[in-house]
């Protein structure tokens, strides 16, 4: 059997979805997930991007043992040498060097020749090579690009070095039948295709990202880019947890082939990045939404009964899909806390543990029965960075059915305490607008959510907020008993995501 190698990029395309943004420690705690998940490869970041992006790669460089690391570079100076910079001190180093070869790119992006290209391309990989082993090259917009032209390209960065190829379908326009020719053209066309791993990376924008993952692979990819839940740039990526099932519940179709992902983690990871972007999972969507599993109408319901292949081609609890457990209580200790979290994925500090631990014993008081997805909840939040963070200290809200909607808030903010006072529509526009006149953001307010965690009256309300702060879109999300004050420290989060 032929391994598959899958490349993560959730940190990367997944995090360029607009409003997707991750700090820098929810970033270390994915990559931490990603390697114990099984990925091959994570790419980290694109260093150039920002300091921030900089930061981030180089602490997950330094901290994942077994997945190799991967920094995205334009065929540039500078940014292959910040990639090579930020990836340097990882076990397993990869840059990433991607340069558009579709002649629609060329002309409008670049205003460039196809030489002028092509030497671009081999100066790069040169450059990168001379730094680093493992050098993966993408001729964007490969599948609009025309075949004899991305034949040389290959062939001449395989010369340069370059050890994987991949294959972007950059915009989403291709089908499995075209996928599968062009990655058969290039391993027939390529001379010396045999000295590179071919990659695969589709987007999703016509709805055909997995099957023309799938279908390279059949063509002879050994490799595939995706992200958890499918994130990415406009429409998304691939997405992972889909690529992995097909191959492994599909023995007939995919039998050559197997991934090193240890899928019984799929489900808690997909909950981790919705939390973390603030994008929710759609109850209908493939492996990992909430309905996946769900069997409503009383024919199925019977059937699965008796036997569940009937309506179930995989085990859930082969992607750890569980119905909510009973885990905790008040009495539970700090060391049951700790091991729980430790099951569920979550490696966190002393210092985090012990913060989390007040937060778990004031929400055990409020709530009598604590569950995973309550841990999960705060898990999270102790993952946001809180040194330049506006925090919460207070918000009062009057209203009822004739009167005006009243708020009240005070915030911390580099050790001071603000306050204000706002009306608005509702109790969380009046509270919204009492925190905009102390932070002074003009924010625009979205997307506003709210959803119970678990069961029951006493259960977490969860808000998710997308707010448009001078152009950027970003997503905010807090959990709490109290639904005015999960509303007003979501907002507060995106707010301290763009001043961090
Ligand atoms: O979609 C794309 O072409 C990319 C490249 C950077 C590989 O994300
Ligand atoms: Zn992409």
């Amino acid at each position: 059997m032929e391994k598959i190698i899958i490349f993560d990029t959730t940190l990367r395309d997944g995090e360029q979805a607009p409003g997707a943004s991750m700090t820098s420690p929810q970033k270390l705690e994915l990559a931490y997930q990603l390697e114990k998940l099984g990925v091959d490869v994570i790419e980290a970041g694109f260093p150039i991007a920002s300091a921030d992006d900089f930061k981030a790669v180089e602490q997950i460089s330094r901290r994942i043992n077994k997945s190799a690391v991967c920094g995205l570079a334009r065929c540039i100076k500078a940014d292959i040498e910040a990639a090579y910079n930020a990836t340097k001190k990882a076990r397993r180093a990869r840059i990433h060097l991607f340069l558009a070869t579709s002649k629609i790119h060329m002309q409008y992006k670049f205003r460039k020749a196809e030489d002028e290209i092509l030497e671009l391309a081999k100066s790069s990989t040169r450059l990168a090579r001379a730094k680093c082993q493992d050098i993966e090259f993408s001729p964007e917009d490969a599948t609009r690009t025309e075949r004899n032209f991305i034949y040389r390209v290959i062939e001449e960065v395989i010369k340069e070095g370059a050890t994987t190829i991949n294959v972007p379908d950059t915009v989403g326009y291709s089908y499995p039948q075209e996928i599968h020719s062009l990655v058969s053209d290039i391993l027939n066309n390529v001379s010396n295709i045999n000295k590179a791993v071919i990659s695969i990376h589709c987007h999703d924008d016509l709805g055909m990202a997995t099957a023309n993952s799938l279908s390279a692979v059949l063509a002879g990819a050994r490799q595939v880019h995706c992200t958890i839940n499918g994130i990415g740039e406009r429409a998304g990526n691939a997405s992972l947890e889909e690529v992995v099932m097909a191959i492994k519940t599909r023995r007939d179709a995919f039998a050559d082939f197997y991934t090193a992902v240890n899928t019984k983690n799929i489900f808690n990871i997909s909950r981790l990045v919705s939390g973390f972007t603030g994008f929710a999972v759609p109850p209908n969507k493939a492996v990992v939404g909430k309905n996946a599993f769900r069997h409503e109408s009383g024919i199925h319901q019977d059937a699965v009964i008796k036997k569940s292949i009937t309506y179930e081609i995989m085990d859930p609890a082969d992607v750890g899909f569980t119905e909510a457990k009973l885990v905790m209580g008040k009495h539970s200790g700090r060391h049951a806390l700790a091991k729980r979290l430790k099951e569920l994925g979550f490696v966190l500090s002393q210092d985090r543990i012990n913060a989390l631990f007040s937060d778990f014993k004031a929400l055990a008081d409020k709530k009598k029965e604590v569950y995973d997805d309550d841990l999960i909840a705060l898990a999270e939040e102790k993952t946001r960075d809180t040194k330049t963070a506006y925090g919460l200290i207070f918000v009062k809200v009057t209203t009822g059915t004739g009167i005006t909607p009243q708020a009240e808030v005070k915030i911390k903010y580099k050790k001071k305490i603000f306050a204000a006072c706002s009306s608005g529509d509702g109790p969380v526009d009046a509270a919204f607008k009492a925190v905009d006149k102390i932070t002074r953001t003009k924010a625009k307010l979205l997307d506003y959510r709210i959803e119970a965690v678990t069961k029951g009256r006493d259960a977490l309300g969860e808000v998710n907020v997308k707010l448009n702060i001078k152009d950027k879109i970003i997503s905010g999300k807090w959990a709490s008993t109290d639904i005015i004050e999960a509303s007003v420290r979501a907002y507060l989060d995106a707010i301290n995501k763009i001043i961090s």
